[in-house]
């Protein structure tokens, strides 16, 4: 992982850490009963990987076979989790996307003239990089790479799918600052905002399709959509569209579709594999913004 990318990692790692939890009790609940299901059911004979470990604030270690790795990109994870946890854990700290390295030299490629050294002013910036995002085929080669070596028999993926989209748009912000790359009128076109969207949607698959071939056990959590909204919300009964399911009664209501329109079961029956038990639940992560947070246990073909 390049130097930037590290530091653009730890900053919205810290940034996570440092909110007010006040809200995040029924949801550090229900995730860590999830994941730690999935960590009891592993076959403890072979490898377990836990990808989006983070700090370990949302993954039981306790529960987790010996042979449980680790996997976060984020440098300072490791030792976040041996402080929480009182475990020196197996680590990867590799991009589980593949992409954010080839994203990050586009987008630099994008707003400087080689040349010269020269910003490109922001608008012929943003215009020359969604030109050159359709060429971009993010691939997890090293989780690819990984999989094959270790074979293991569960992969737990804990709340990290919904970052990939946020996380590339973080970076493009930051290298167009103090511009902005976005269009901004939300009656016109955005073409920067739509490619990026499009290189979400080939990363989001991307993982999923790696995820998928493997024979391990699939326990996903992940932002399904974040929700902001000044009035009460609730969840309907399960519906398969996540938009079906959200209720709000007064008030207005904005949501963000974390996962840029990818349905995971749909995404995981390509490659014959059955969801075999579905669960969502309402995050209060902020005053305003809750996320909508699914999980799902994916059984091989
Ligand atoms: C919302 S946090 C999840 C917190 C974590 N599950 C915990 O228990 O503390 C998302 C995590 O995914 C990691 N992450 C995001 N994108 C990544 C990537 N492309 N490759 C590897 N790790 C990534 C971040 O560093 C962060 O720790």
């Amino acid at each position: 992982m390049s130097k930037p990318l590290s530091r653009l990692l730890r900053r919205e790692q810290r940034a996570f850490l440092a909110r007010d939890r006040a809200g995040w009790k029924a949801h550090l609940a229900r995730i860590r009963a999830f994941l730690g299901e999935g960590l009891q059911a592993a076959d403890p004979g072979r490898p377990v990987l836990v990808l989006g470990a983070g700090a370990g604030l949302e993954v039981p270690w306790d529960q987790a076979p010996a042979s449980t790795v680790g996997w976060d990109a984020e440098p300072w994870s490791r030792l976040r989790t041996l402080l929480r946890h009182r475990r020196w854990v197996p680590w990867v700290f590799e991009d589980a996307t593949g992409g954010l390295v080839e994203l990050d030299a586009t987008v630099r490629r994008a707003v400087m003239e080689p040349w010269s050294k020269r910003r490109r002013d922001p608008t012929t910036a943003a215009r020359r990089l969604a030109g050159l995002l359709p060429s971009l085929q993010p691939h997890p080669a090293a989780l690819a790479a990984w999989i094959d070596a270790h074979r293991p028999s569960t992969i737990l993926a804990a709340n990290l799918m919904g970052q990939f989209g946020v996380l590339a748009e973080t970076l493009v912000e930051a290298a167009f600052a103090p511009g902005s790359p976005w269009v901004g009128d939300p009656e016109r076109p955005d073409p920067l905002a739509e490619a990026l969207e499009t290189w979400t949607i080939r990363t989001v698959t991307g993982f999923l399709d790696t995820l998928a071939a493997s024979d391990a056990d699939l326990w996903l959590v992940h932002d399904r959509a974040v929700v902001f909204s000044d009035g009460r919300l609730d969840l309907g009964p399960w519906a398969e569209a996540w938009t079906a399911q959200l209720r709000a009664e007064t008030g207005t209501l904005e949501a963000r579709d974390a996962l840029a329109g990818v349905e995971v079961p749909e995404a995981l029956a390509r490659h014959g594999r059955a969801v075999v038990r579905a669960e969502r639940w309402l995050w209060d992560l902020a005053p305003g913004q809750r996320h909508l947070v699914e999980a799902l246990h994916a059984r091989p073909a």
